[in-house]
């Protein structure tokens, strides 16, 4: 039975109405990294990066998923072998179109976490240095995100699915970041069927078999019609 392991960024939720961050007026022109996306960021000015994540936190929940998203949940429920997806977002609008098990590996807005304790709970919509660990009591509460400089999470996981996989896609995901970005050649590496699904060629994209271009909403439907041979055309 054929194993997908499938690696989403930005990019797949760009028609969703969310930015994409190295795109022309993504998030990363708008803002610097290291003033909102670094633990030493945090330690400086804790209110300017829940004020980040609080307006990003509130987009999410209002957005919802698009035509690429919920090919994706009709790609786990109708494809006969396992199909793990690999996110890099933060947003939660693969479970909202209904897919199951996603690896957040870049954290989720929707969580909170305490640098203290390491507690973990649903974040509230708006969150504010004043905030206390409903565990240990700390005013030490941040979004339970990845910084620059922080380690993934879930990454061991993430690498055995990589070696047991028969198929690998990259959608929406420039390639600019490690350890993502290498996920291409340990896929390759262990024989996985590498392809690529994206407007543009992506900083690895040498390291893809097969390069599907164009938008998300019309390429990831087309390629799950394609898996599950012609049965995954239809709506959810
Ligand atoms: P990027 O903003 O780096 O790349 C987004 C990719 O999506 C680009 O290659 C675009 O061409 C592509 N794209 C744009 N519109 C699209 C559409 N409609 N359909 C499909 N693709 C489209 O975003 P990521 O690669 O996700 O990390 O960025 C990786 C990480 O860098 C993020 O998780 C975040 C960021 O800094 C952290 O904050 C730790």
């Amino acid at each position: 039975m054929e194993k997908i392991v499938i690696l989403t960024g930005a990019g797949i939720s760009a028609e969703s109405g969310l930015g994409t961050f190295r795109d022309a007026g993504g998030i990363w022109s708008e803002n610097r990294i290291e003033d909102v996306a670094t633990p030493e960021a945090f330690a400086r000015d804790a209110a300017r990066v829940h004020r980040f994540y609080n307006a990003r936190r509130v987009q999410a929940a209002a957005a919802e998923p698009n035509a690429a998203h919920a090919a994706l949940a009709r790609l786990q429920a109708g494809h006969p072998g396992e199909v793990v997806i690999v996110t890099q977002n933060v947003d939660g609008l693969h479970e909202a179109a209904g897919s199951r098990g996603v690896i957040h590996m870049h954290g989720e807005l929707a969580r909170a976490l305490c640098a203290a304790c390491g507690l973990r709970w649903d974040a509230a919509p708006e969150m504010s240095p004043s905030d206390a660990c409903p565990g240990c009591g700390a005013r030490a509460c941040r979004p339970d995100v990845v910084w620059f400089g922080e380690m993934p999470y879930r990454m061991e996981e993430v690498l055995d699915h990589l070696a047991g996989a028969d198929v690998f896609a990259a959608i929406g995901t420039s390639g600019e970041v490690w350890p993502a970005a290498g996920f291409a050649q340990e896929a390759a590496l262990a024989g996985a069927h590498c392809v690529e699904i994206n407007p543009e060629a992506s900083a690895v994209a040498s390291d893809f078999h097969e390069a599907r271009r164009g938008r998300a909403s019309e390429m990831v439907p087309a390629w799950v019609a394609d898996l599950l041979g012609g049965a995954g055309d239809q709506s959810l």
